[in-house]
């Protein structure tokens, strides 16, 4: 059983599209075959926000709004999404609460950024109508404005609650209507739609994808699509035949038992985010920092894992934490630990028609644990260096120690020399400083436009300090002889 066309609701109407490349955005079909001209392009690359739209979608929580960019997400993945935009906000005349705040607080100058602030901050304000400065921060990491300055925006934002509560919001009072449709729209079928740019294909399941892969095993496959949608829309390469995932609950499932954490490779770094930090708390500040709120909706960390890129956020800190990845072709799993699936640059240990799963991530007690993240900017920028520490400490001895760096070489990887210096010594800042002086041996940095290697090692060694010092009770701050910190 084959459908041949793709369907959504677009702000409250049902949709149907037979004729679909896997590389149409979801913006081009806004503002040029709708003509819904309220979302903005800006970067066409993810980073700026004026694209925000939200995307509902049914899954296991019920159906879930999130704050998408539209300039990267591509349309085959919106079958059987609801897609909501600005358009939809202002009702008989009447500004929404997000677009009167905004009105009366200042936070539109030129209003280019505007639309998507209003929707970036309406997906807030739906999840938490009364947010603090941080969460407000947190949200709007993805939107940039150049002239209005955020703090008219954040004053804005802040007052929301006072224009209006969501309980009377669109969304809301039609949200039954909405589940209907959307269930009425899932027949766990396999989709083909095909357009200029080639053809899309939206497996049933994941059996079904294992089918399709084996089939094409050549295809581009699509998760979030935060790398394939900059692809198609900078370096405008064909992707097609392309495999889409994001539909598929299959790929969906967070499992925790007493000793793992297993993310499907489907799982959103917004969704895995809850349980992670409970595993391990010090991943909380470290995962607002990976790309903008927009991004993180969309983008996967089966996805990060599997692009293998050095720059990578999460292969440091998964590789850290001892992760093994679940890899399936045909019939057939098998389980690598991350750190092997890394072979070398561009080439990770994956053969064609296969396809990442999920990551099973050990959950122990005690250890000393840190996850850094060196960029240019705190917010929405990519890693120049990336590192993630697990140290365990026994009656004052070092007894173990896996830390990875993303960033300093051509894979993400571990400090092998450096680990082996510290296991075995006392817990002391001597023997971390040591364990900087190593580092050399493990990794070669590259100078890029991020960094240069020489910034590259001294801000690597400079971890190790950082980390002895926050977790030492007694620790004295530590030169390194001969680093040049
Ligand atoms: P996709 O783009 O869909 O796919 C990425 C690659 O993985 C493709 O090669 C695809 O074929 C492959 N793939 C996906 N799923 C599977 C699977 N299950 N099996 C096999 N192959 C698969 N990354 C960071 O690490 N840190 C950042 O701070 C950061 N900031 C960003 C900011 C912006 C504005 C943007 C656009 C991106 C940013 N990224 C960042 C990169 C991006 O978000 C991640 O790499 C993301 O995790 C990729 O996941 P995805 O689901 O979007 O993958
Ligand atoms: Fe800039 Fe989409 S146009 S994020
Ligand atoms: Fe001009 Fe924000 S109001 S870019």
């Amino acid at each position: 059983m084959q459908r041949n066309e793709i369907r959504f609701l677009l702000n409250g109407v049902l949709q149907h599209a037979a004729t679909v490349s896997p590389s149409d955005t979801l913006l081009d079909y806004l503002r040029l075959e709708k003509r819904l001209t309220g979302t903005k392009e800006g970067c066409a690359e993810g980073d700026c926000g004026a694209c925000t739209v939200l995307v509902g979608q049914l899954g296991a929580s019920g159906l879930q709004y999130q704050a998408v960019n539209a300039c990267i997400r591509l349309m085959p993945s919106l079958d059987g999404c609801h897609v909501v935009t600005v358009e939809h906000l202002a009702r008989g005349g009447q500004l929404h609460p997000v677009q009167q705040a905004m009105v009366e607080h200042h936070g539109s100058q030129c209003g280019f950024c505007t639309p998507g602030i209003v929707m970036a901050l309406y997906a807030l304000w739906m999840e938490n109508p009364s947010p603090t400065e941080t969460q407000i921060e947190v949200a709007l990491q993805g939107n940039l404005c150049r002239c209005t300055g955020y703090q008219p925006i954040i004053n804005a934002a802040l007052a929301v609650a006072s224009y209006g509560s969501p309980a009377a919001d669109i969304l809301v009072a039609e949200r039954e209507k909405v589940i209907s449709a959307l269930a009425a729209l899932q027949d766990h079928q396999r989709v083909v739609v095909s357009g200029e740019g080639g053809t899309a294909i939206l497996p049933a399941d994941v059996d079904d994808l294992a089918d399709v892969l084996l089939a094409h095993p050549k295809a581009t496959i699509v998760a979030g699509a935060t790398d394939v949608g900059l692809w198609v829309t900078k370096f405008l390469r064909p992707i097609s035949p392309a495999v889409f995932l994001g539909h598929i609950d299959g790929l969906k499932a967070i499992t925790q038992t007493d000793t793992a954490l297993t993310l499907g490779a489907g799982v959103s770094y917004t969704q895995a985010q809850p349980a992670l930090v409970a595993a391990y708390p010090h991943l909380g500040p470290f995962w607002d920092r990976i790309a903008g709120w927009q991004v993180r909706n969309m983008g996967t960390v089966g996805g990060n894992i599997a692009n293998g890129s050095p720059i990578g956020d999460t292969p440091p800190v998964l590789i850290a934490l001892g992760a093994v990845l679940i890899l399936r072709k045909g019939r057939d799993e098998r389980e690598v630990p991350l750190e092997d699936f890394f072979i070398d640059y561009g080439k990770q240990d994956r053969t064609e028609g296969e396809f990442v799963l999920g990551v099973r991530i050990p959950v122990t007690a005690g250890g000393l644990h840190a996850a850094y993240k060196i960029s240019k900017r705190r917010d929405e920028d990519i890693s120049s260096v990336c590192a993630a520490f697990n140290v365990t400490v026994t009656e004052g001895r070092i007894t173990a120690a896996r830390i990875a760096f993303g960033g300093m070489a051509a894979t993400p990887k571990r400090a092998a020399s450096a680990e082996a210096a510290l296991v075995g010594a006392p817990f002391t800042g001597e023997s971390f400083a040591a364990a900087a002086l190593a580092l050399p041996q493990d990794f070669t940095p590259l100078s890029d436009w991020r960094a240069t290697a020489d910034y590259r090692m001294l801000v690597a060694q400079n971890l190790f300090r950082r980390f002895y010092l926050e977790n030492s009770e007694t620790a004295q701050p530590v030169r390194l002889q001969g680093a040049g910190a």
